[in-house]
């Protein structure tokens, strides 16, 4: 049932980008001018009743809502508060009836997500549930459900359904954006046009970066501990490498927003520590190549997430992946997988039981 892959997680990497081609199809309009999402009921006119959006869950999938922040700021203009279901839950929320709150998660079931959904409903809030486990306990006491088909997820660690959740988000962030007018036509077709390519690109750097990812995991095996820097989405998606890499290989690492280094972290940084640094957002791709060389100033060992390696600091790092161009706003989808492959990589390096992480389940219906 491996499908001749060693591990689930594997097998999984690998099923993303027809996992993504699920989750997009039957969602774009003849032509591809829009997003249809049929399933949901949300009209125009209530959309402009919410003046805030809470995105709440645990683990990836709050990883997923921190992604949809900057994308629903930024395309559809609504504040967007993204929270750990645990922390929602006891914190006396401003959640009302002009809230909408989405809970995002892969099993359905995860006891923090479930207690949340139902104290933002007792608020008054509507609930759209985002998840992949058709008729799980979450989806059937929301009020809206969005599933992400990303197919049974085996593995421990979450990899096609965080991929899937950020193409959902993308989706509902172009869905919302049509029924508010917050962008043009011709930008929702160049965003539709590009969502349409990620499949493949997703397929193509498996394909490029695999066997180089896997010869330099070898040296990461070595590590206790790595850090994880970015900016914008790129920050985003670093938390979730961070937490990857974490959970099946047992190597602690953090992940930090790049200008937060020097108000601390930069204190840890030493000769070949090893810094990950997603470089992968151009409008503030100069800032990050000045915290890369920070690093390098004190001798970090770096690996960069690069759009391309041209830059004279992008060629002086000890490796760097690069990764097809797409919209800025879409490259989370992309940059998320060299990551993945790396903490398996690394895992399997380390003779860890990558499918199955001490202490950890699938589903946590416990708190
Ligand atoms: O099923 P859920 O999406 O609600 O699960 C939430 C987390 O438990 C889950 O994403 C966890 O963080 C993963 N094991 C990470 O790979």
């Amino acid at each position: 049932e491996k499908a001749g892959y060693d591990h689930f997680m594997l097998k999984e990497i690998h099923e993303q980008p027809e996992s993504l081609r699920r989750a997009i199809s039957g969602r774009l309009s003849n032509g591809n001018s829009q997003v249809i999402l049929d399933e949901l009921n949300l009209a125009a006119d209530e959309i402009n009743n919410y003046e805030r959006i809470y995105i709440v869950a645990c683990g990836t999938a709050y990883h997923s809502g921190l992604v949809a922040k900057y994308l629903i700021e930024d395309l559809v203009r609504i504040p967007v508060e993204v929270d750990i279901a645990s922390e929602f839950r006891y914190r006396n929320p401003l959640v009302n009836d002009k809230t909408l709150v989405i809970v995002v998660s892969q099993s359905g079931e995860t006891a923090d997500t479930l207690a949340a959904l139902r104290e933002a409903q007792d608020r008054g809030a509507k609930v759209i549930a985002i998840s992949n486990v058709v008729g799980s306990t979450i989806p059937r006491e929301a009020d809206e459900v969005i599933y992400i088909h990303a197919g049974p997820e085996i593995a421990v660690a979450s990899t096609k359904a965080y991929i899937n959740m950020l193409i959902v988000f993308y989706l509902l962030t172009i869905y919302l954006a049509q029924l508010k007018e917050t962008i043009s036509e011709e930008e929702i077709k160049r965003l539709i046009k590009a969502l349409k390519q990620l499949p493949n690109q997703v397929a193509q750097i498996i394909k490029d970066s695999e066997s180089e990812i896997k010869r330099f995991a070898s040296d990461y095996a070595e590590y206790e501990n790595a850090f994880f820097i970015g900016r914008s989405l790129d920050y985003a998606v670093a938390l979730e490498g961070a937490l990857k890499l974490k959970e099946i290989s047992y190597i602690h690492a953090e992940s930090y927003a790049a200008g937060e280094l020097k108000h601390g972290t930069l204190a840890l940084i030493e000769e070949g520590v090893p810094v990950i640094a997603l470089a992968t957002q151009n409008s503030v791709v100069d800032k990050m190549l000045s915290n890369i060389k920070e690093v390098q100033a004190r001798e970090a060992s770096v690996t960069g997430i690069v759009l391309s390696d041209e830059d004279e600091v992008f060629k002086s790092l000890d490796h760097t992946i690069e990764i097809p161009t797409t919209e800025e706003l879409l490259t989370s989808i992309l940059t998320v997988v060299p990551l993945q492959l790396l903490a398996y990589h690394v895992a399997v390096e380390r003779g860890c039981d990558v499918d199955q992480p001490r202490n950890l389940a699938k589903s946590v219906t416990v708190e």
